[in-house]
Parts: structure tokens; sequence; C-alpha cells
């Protein structure tokens, strides 16, 4: 039986939790793969918004089995604020929350090195959302990690000494201080709690679970162009944000992935720095931000707006191996007589290409738009997709043409109901 992958194909923030929340009932298990706290997935329903970092999406249905997988890189502290959260709100989670003994552990140290080396990097700033995320995936690679495992061994205390020496020897390259003391306290006892957690080994329990042909959703955090290895690198997060990290992030073999859902705004955000052919610094992109109510769920930050960017979807789609899309944000477009979408680039060296250059280009690339009529009605009132209007309809066949993957979600709302299926 099939584990489906949900995944962004832009910059991030193209509503992944949405879509995660909304399909999760057909699903027995959500199992985020990536990322961390950096991460910030918004939930809309019953009146109430939610924004879930490091837990998985999947969380409001009692019922489903939620996994945080080997691939994250989970802040204890962050986390336990977050389930602190949702008791409040009366969720329980207790039973059905599974937490992967390799996931890496995010120090307060790695938080205060992210701060220090994006302080060095002058004006090459990546942006970061500074929750450590660099640091500890570094860390990793580096293979002097502390994993959530760590936690439950008699000697996890020397282990942390050990880590914070060698991160304040880093700290000292750039003659700076760890400035951790009054972070220590509140970190010890976070991991105090999430001893308490269901720790395992959760490429077992997730096996286990295919084997007894149960669905899996693997969620996905940032999105493909901030992807280490195909992203606007260095202007990108520290994992594999596409498809195949699934296999990797939580122990599934790719001969089981099924589905690849990619989610995609109806036009184009981005947040921190990096090259964005398709920005637009003008009123327009200001009353996309306005309308579309962009800026950011995890530092608040406003995200720089522009059109949508067909170059990098097509890119995206084929690193991904989408299967179906998700258009989000439909709504915001609203108000627009007319819309553009970037469909080709033209290259410094006079070439007019339909791909993605090497991102090192991409600062020089401009784009080449076609412009699309606005369908001007408000479709946050629609409750079936066969209601849309004529001109979104005919810009959603363009787009399914370029694109060459059916569009089968148009989202119109944040909230849950407001998801069109086609
Ligand atoms: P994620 O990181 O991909 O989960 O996305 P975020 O939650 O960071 O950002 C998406 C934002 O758009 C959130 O504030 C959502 O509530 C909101 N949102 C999602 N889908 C729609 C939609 O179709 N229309 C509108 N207007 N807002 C949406
Ligand atoms: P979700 O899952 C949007 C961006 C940061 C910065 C770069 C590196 O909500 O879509 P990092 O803290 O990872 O070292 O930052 O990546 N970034 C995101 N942008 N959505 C996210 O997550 C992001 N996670 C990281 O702004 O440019
Ligand atoms: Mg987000």
């Amino acid at each position: 039986m099939p584990i489906d992958v949900l995944v962004g194909l832009q910059w991030g923030d193209e509503g992944k939790g949405k879509i995660v929340d909304v399909l999760a009932p057909t699903y027995d298990a959500v199992a985020r793969f990536q990322g961390g706290p950096n991460a910030g997935h918004t939930l809309t329903f019953g009146g109430q918004k939610h924004v879930l970092h490091q837990v998985p999406s999947g969380i409001f249905h009692p019922h489903i089995i939620n996994v945080v997988g080997n691939g994250v890189v989970l802040d204890p502290v962050v986390f336990r604020q977050e389930l602190q959260k949702l008791t409040d709100k009366g969720v329980e989670w207790g039973q059905n929350l599974y937490i992967s003994k390799k996931a890496q552990l995010i120090l307060p140290s790695h938080r205060a090195l992210d701060r220090i080396s994006e302080e060095a990097r002058g004006n090459t700033k990546i942006g970061s959302t500074l929750k450590g995320i660099g640091p500890t995936y570094s860390d990793k690679i580096g293979r002097v990690g502390l994993r959530v495992g760590h936690i439950l061994l008699p000697d996890f205390q020397e282990r942390y000494q050990e880590a914070v020496a060698h991160h304040a020897s880093i700290a000292a390259h750039y003659h700076k201080e760890l400035e951790i003391k009054e972070f220590e306290d509140e970190f010890f006892s976070a991991v105090d709690f999430l001893r308490t957690l269901q720790l395992t080994d959760t490429e077992y329990l997730l096996n286990d679970l295919l084997a007894q042909g149960k669905r899996i959703l693997a969620e996905g955090a940032q999105g493909s162009l901030l992807d280490i290895d195909f992203g606007t690198y260095p202007y990108v997060t520290s994992s594999s944000t596409i498809a195949a990290g699934a296999c990797t992030g939580l122990g599934v073999a790719p001969r089981h992935i099924d589905k690849v859902y990619g989610i995609t705004k109806a036009y184009c955000t981005r947040v921190g720095s990096g090259p964005f052919p398709t920005e637009l610094t003008n009123e327009v992109g200001e009353q996309i931000r306005q309308a579309g109510r962009e800026f950011g769920s995890t530092t608040g930050r406003p995200r720089r707006t522009g059109w949508i960017d067909l170059p990098a979807l097509r890119y995206a789609i084929m690193l991904n191996g989408v299967t179906e899309l998700h258009l989000m944000k439909a709504d915001v477009l609203d108000g627009f007589a007319e819309i553009q979408a970037c469909t080709h680039y033209r290259t410094p060296s006079g070439e007019h290409t339909p791909n993605l250059p090497d991102p090192g280009q991409l600062e020089a690339v401009v784009p080449e738009y076609q412009t699309i009529p606005g369908w001007q009605t408000d479709l946050t009132q629609l409750t079936s997709a066969t209601q849309l209007p004529l001109a979104l309809q005919e810009y959603l066949s363009f787009l399914e043409e370029e694109l060459q993957v059916p569009i089968r979600i148009v989202s119109v709302g944040p909230d849950r109901v407001s998801t069109l299926f086609r």
C-alpha cells in the first residue's frame, strides 16, 4: 500500500498545512520528513486558526497516527510549547504522536550559531529563520549531532557538554561567545518532557503500517526552490525538501511512493533573501501582499510577492514527479482585472527558455509574461468546482497545458471548507 507525498513547489508557505489537514481523514498516518521549527503550517477550521511548526498537520484527527520522522530537526523547547497549546485547546495527542529516535536535536547553541553565522555573512545573508536549522543539519552530516534517542542514554549530559564545547570553538572562530546560559534550564526541562513522549524507531512503525495496508501521507516542509541541492543555493534551507526526501527522512523505500501532490499558490511568494525573477516590488506586489496576508507564519516577516513562475514550477514538478497540482489562494487574485503568468525567461545571452537556468544565472533572467484575464468574482463564496467562473477555468486549463499536470484542488480561502475538488 502506498505512501503519498505532499510538497511545496515554490519557496515555502504554499498552503501545505491546510491541504494536509484536509486530506488527512483519508489517511491512517501523517508523517513529517524534514525541516523543523523553521516551518509554519497554518490550519483553519471551526473559526480557529492553528499554526504548527514541528507537529504534523494530521494532529487534529485523534484516530490518525502522526509521526515526526528521522529527517526532522527537533527543538524540544518549541515542541513542548506547541504541544502545550494543543493541550490548552483540548486536542488529544498523547496516544497518536510518535517521534523518531533518529531525529536530530536542536540545541540552544545551534540557535546561537545560526545567528552568529548569519551575522557574519554581511550582505549575503540567507534570511534564515534563526531556529538553528543550518547548524543542526551541519552537525548531522558532520556526524557529531545529538539525536532524540541520545536523551535516553545515561551520558546525555556529557554528550551535550561536548557538543556545546564544539559549538563554542566555532563561535570563537567568528570571535563570538555562545550566549546560551539563560536558555539551558528551559532546554533541559523540555528534554525531560520529551522523554515522556512516544520516542521510537518510526521507520519500523511506518513500514509496519504499510505492510498492514494502511495509507500514509508524507508532509513536506519548506518548498522545492529552497531544497539544499536544487534550490536557489546558497539561499536555501539545509534539507531535501523534494519528494525523494520522504524516503530518507522516514525510512520508506521509493517503491512505496504513489501520488505526489504539488502545492503552489496562484501567484508566488518568498520570505528571506535570494533570487525571485517574477518579484513585484511595486503597488501590485503590495496589493497581493495585503490581499493574501503575506506575512510569515513563523517570523511575522512580510513576504516578497510576485506573479506565478512557470519555468520554476516546471522544474519543481520534474524534480518531485508531481502527479497532481493543488492551486492555492486563487481568491487572493479575485480583485485583479488582469493577471500575469511568467511562461519563459530571457537569459543574458538572449536565449528564450521555458526552463529554470542555473540558480547563479537566475538573478539575471528577464521573465516573459502572458497576460490572463482576471475572473473578478468572489471565489470565497463558492462551494463546488463546477461554480468556478469561466475565466478561472480557462486559466486552469492554460496552467495544465503549460505544466502538463492536472490541477485537482483549487483553494479559495484559508478554511478547510474553502477547498474545491475538480
Ligand atoms: P505552509 O507553510 O505551506 O503550510 O503555508 P503557511 O501556513 O505558512 O501559509 C499559507 C497561508 O495562506 C496561511 O495563512 C493560510 O491560512 C493561508 N491560506 C491557505 N490556503 C489559502 C487560500 O486558498 N486562500 C487564502 N486567502 N488563504 C489561504
Ligand atoms: P514552510 O514549511 C518559507 C526560508 C527562510 C530562509 C531560508 C533558510 O512554512 O513552508 P532556515 O531557517 O531554514 O535556515 O532558512 O529558508 N524558509 C522558509 N520560507 N516557508 C518555510 O517553511 C521556510 N523555512 C525556511 O526564510 O530564506
Ligand atoms: Mg509556512
